[in-house]
């Protein structure tokens, strides 16, 4: 019988396959997915957590925007902003990653974390309104993760923030969008956090 941890390894050489057909359609989110499965492991062992819980919440962040295989082209890799209608669309990513991962057994728990990406801790997010501690912890710590991974990228249709900025639009957001208890642990550790100071639990 393997061991807990060594079947999470398995399935994070398993999902860095499925991430790949994912990076076929979209680059940015591949390399995304990657930094923010890194920062969701520091913030992880901030936290103290176990080694499995760890694990399993560093490969659904590897997951988390999985659902972007299922937009179209045209809205995901669009070259400015997204009118309604587009970001409509893309805001049903969550949904799709939770239906395709639901379908197997054992990623049980990574598809409702990955469902639960961009709830906020107030309610105000999708797709469930979920609010505080109501949301998996894998999802609330990988919501912060998310965001400043994005925050601090480029992308087409704007340029990166810079780190100071968006330290304090993670500020603003405690309690609104973010777990106050992990954001101001993330904040505390923040030079770490952004140079990857972690002790990998897995690499890549
Ligand atoms: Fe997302
Ligand atoms: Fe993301």
């Amino acid at each position: 019988m393997m061991k807990k941890i060594e079947q999470f390894m398995l399935y994070h050489d398993l999902i860095a396959g499925i991430v790949a057909a994912l990076e076929a359609r979209d680059p940015y989110t591949a390399d995304h997915s990657n930094r923010v499965a890194e920062m969701t492991q520091t913030i992880c062992g901030y936290l103290h957590l176990s080694k499995e819980k760890t694990a399993l919440y560093h490969i659904a962040a590897h997951l988390h925007d999985l659902g972007k295989i299922g937009i179209d082209d045209s809205v995901l890799r669009k070259k400015s902003s997204l009118n309604d209608e587009e970001w409509a669309q893309m805001k049903n990513h969550p949904v799709i990653g939770y239906n395709i991962l639901h379908k197997i057994k054992a990623f049980e728990e990574i598809s409702n974390i990955v469902r639960a990406h961009h709830e906020r801790w107030d309610g105000n997010g999708y797709p469930d309104g979920l609010s505080g501690k109501i949301i998996p912890l894998g999802a609330r710590i990988i919501a912060i993760a998310d965001s400043i991974d994005a925050m601090m990228s480029s992308r087409p249709y704007r340029s990166a923030m810079s780190a100071d900025k968006c330290r304090k639009e993670i500020e603003k957001n405690i309690n609104h969008m973010y777990d106050g208890e992990i954001a101001s642990l993330a904040l505390k550790n923040w030079e770490g956090l952004l140079k990857k100071e972690s002790t990998p639990v897995m690499q890549g």
